[in-house]
């Protein structure tokens, strides 16, 4: 079974229709990119999918176990440290008080988080300090599903790479199934196993386009020659930097 099938799913808010028929499966151990301008309903999507909302047509089937999100804004806890924000959540999940520090200070260490970091408030850490908390918080649940909705959009190159890097390395043993938003094909094209793209106004998925190989075993030059040929000769992509906002009708 997928770890995520999506069928037909539509949605509509205050009677306006901003997803229509979209079909789309993540299959176990798979990274699915959804690649579309802003505005497009990628994030609407996932809110559906995770089970935030509630879709008005179509069907959700779910094959993993527990799922996580990861924003763009890390969305910390202001007045907990960064430890007691992951715990937090291990709280919410149901683990047990005792196992805690040691959850803790293993997903810490995965995401090159030291011990005095940890002790910090979220308003003493750098943006991708927060950033890295908050994908500590999300690996410290142990999910075997992931939604990720653009978290590295506001991070500065050097730190995105880094943090594309964590979740190669994350992904990488095959026990952990994700959907990828973002609208940098770039990004799409290092992290996933497949790309799919979704129609501006959020009719249908356009496509799905595989890549190579497995993300941890390619290099930035197969990526790049990937985009590039991509961009040049594949109609899927013909669109994808063209529009930045939906057209108000
Ligand atoms: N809670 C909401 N109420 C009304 N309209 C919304 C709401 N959330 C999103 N929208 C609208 O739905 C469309 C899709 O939004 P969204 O899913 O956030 O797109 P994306 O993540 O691709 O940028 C946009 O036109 C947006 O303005
Ligand atoms: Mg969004």
């Amino acid at each position: 079974m997928n770890a995520l099938n999506l069928q037909g799913v539509g949605h509509a808010y205050l009677g306006r229709t901003v997803l229509d028929g979209i079909d789309l499966a993540v299959a176990t151990g798979e990274i699915v990119a959804l690649v579309g301008p802003s505005g497009c309903g990628k994030s609407t999507l996932s809110h559906i999918a995770a089970d935030l909302i509630e879709a008005r047509a179509g069907r959700v089937l779910r094959g993993y176990r527990r799922h996580t999100m990861i924003f763009q804004e890390p969305a910390l806890l202001p007045w907990a440290t960064a430890e007691d924000n992951i715990a937090f959540s291990l709280k919410l999940a149901g683990v047990p008080r005792r196992q805690r520090a040691a959850r803790i200070a293993d997903t810490a260490a995965r995401v090159a988080l030291l011990p005095e970091d940890l002790r910090k408030f979220p308003v003493e850490l750098s943006g991708g300090m927060k950033q890295r908390v908050a994908i500590a918080r999300a690996l410290a649940v142990h999910p075997d599903f992931i939604y990720f909705d653009e978290p590295f959009t506001a991070l500065d190159v050097a730190l995105r790479r880094r943090m594309q890097d964590l979740v190669i390395d994350t992904c990488a043993g095959g026990q952990l199934s994700g959907l990828f938003i973002t609208h940098d094909l770039q990004e799409a094209a290092r992290l996933a196993d497949r790309i799919a793209v979704l129609d501006s106004h959020g009719k249908g998925v356009l496509g799905i386009r595989p890549l190579p190989s497995a993300p941890a075993e390619r290099t930035d030059a197969t990526n790049f020659d990937w985009v590039q040929s991509a961009l040049a000769s594949d109609p899927l992509f013909r669109h994808i930097h063209d529009v930045d906002e939906r057209q108000i009708t």
